[in-house]
């Protein structure tokens, strides 16, 4: 695996805690999921983890023409930045009926898709759509036991999608298809699991098309899941990981396999040496994810054993051996757990190139909504 140096030399226009990506190592993991893909046009990477206009017109330039985004303002983003194909792997009810709607009609050449797993929003939006003289295509959302959304395949799922072909306004898209809880470490296992679900959306597709059904796509899995669909030939398949863009550390112990490199860290600086053994950096909950344990929520490569005793919304106190070496001032790295939730909290990132900070990359997608 390439070493990286994570150098950057002039820090002072930093404003800590600061999200920090490495150019060449998002370049390296991009490079890498185009590898594993082995056909770009196979891919189709949600945008959650970094919902940057900047970040999505590299992968434009890649030839990664497909995207896929949780929100209406990762869609906008998206669009804005060029994108003519859009999955917006949500299922739309209340306020984001209309704003379909709306998406439809501002962005005419953009292809947007949406999921759905219940009959009645479902009708709602053809109802709307239609009014509106637009289309939608929609993906049967599959529960493929992750039991967060979705339906399983079976009736009620092959009424829902014909439902699809039958009201104004919709048209099938497809199988939509996200497999969450396949978080094995031993890749053998893994593939086992992620074959199962592959087995369940496919053998459901073949009874869809079996029945007259028009199945374009089925869009599926995660990071971890991606070597496992990547290896599987299928001319509907199209595979959607997110957090191997900038890639993060529980990923990296969970999936020892993938061959990702955290790109995005966290400059962050000694405030106070409140005891002898104790530093405290400028890293609370409100500049990195607190969906993991204290103790996973970010990690120190320079300073490994240095263990997370207290984090509030400004402050990360660090136990370690040596603090007396520190200061208040000092700067370090740290790198997050869960990195999609993080760059959410931070309005821009800073650019590293060659140990500067060369540009500054606008987070445009961390909000609720944008104009639509
Ligand atoms: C629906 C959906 N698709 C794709 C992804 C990307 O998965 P990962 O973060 O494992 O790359 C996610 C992540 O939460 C997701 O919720």
């Amino acid at each position: 695996m390439t070493e990286y140096n994570f150098i950057i030399q002039n820090t002072s226009s930093i404003v800590s805690p600061g999200l920090v990506i490495f150019r060449d190592v998002m370049n390296a993991n991009l490079s890498e999921m185009l590898r594993e893909a082995g056909d770009v046009t196979r891919l189709r990477p949600h945008c959650k983890t970094h919902k940057m206009s900047a970040v999505t017109k590299i992968q434009l330039e890649l030839g990664i023409t497909k995207h896929k985004c949780a929100t209406f303002a990762e869609a906008e983003m998206l669009a804005e930045a060029g994108v003519k194909d859009i999955l917006l792997g949500y299922n739309l009810v209340g306020p984001n009926i209309q704003r379909a709607v709306e998406f439809v009609r501002r962005y005419k050449d953009v292809q947007f898709i949406a999921t759905a797993d219940h009959e009645a929003p479902v009708r709602e939006l053809s109802s709307v759509m239609s009014a509106a003289g637009q289309s939608i295509q929609l993906l049967l959302d599959l529960d493929s036991g992750q039991h967060r959304t979705g339906i399983a395949p079976g009736e009620v799922a092959s009424q829902l999608y014909q439902l699809f072909h039958d009201l104004p306004g919709i048209q099938p898209g497809g199988i939509h298809l996200y497999d969450g809880q396949n978080h094995q470490t031993n890749l053998e296992e893994r593939r086992l699991a992620v074959m199962a679900c592959w087995e369940l959306a496919s053998g459901f597709r073949d009874q869809l098309e079996s029945q007259g059904l028009s199945v374009p796509r089925i869009v599926a899995g995660g990071t971890g899941s991606f070597p496992v669909y990547a290896s599987i030939s299928d001319r509907a398949l199209e595979l959607s990981p997110g957090t191997n863009t900038f890639f993060d550390n529980n990923y990296g112990k969970m999936f020892p396999d993938l061959r990702y490199t955290p790109a995005a860290r966290i400059l962050t600086r000694v405030i106070s040496r409140p005891t002898e053994d104790t530093i405290t950096v400028d890293l609370g909950y409100k500049a990195c994810a607190s969906d993991p344990d204290v103790k996973k929520r970010v990690i120190f490569p320079d300073l490994p054993h240095a263990e997370p005793i207290l984090q509030n919304e400004e402050h990360l106190v660090l136990r370690l051996d040596n603090a007396d070496d520190f200061a208040p001032g000092d700067e370090l790295l740290a790198v997050p757990g869960h990195i999609c939730p993080t760059s959410a909290l931070h309005r821009s990132a800073y650019v590293i190139e060659n140990e500067q900070v060369t540009e500054s990359w606008e987070v445009s997608g961390r909000d609720r909504w944008l104009t639509i």
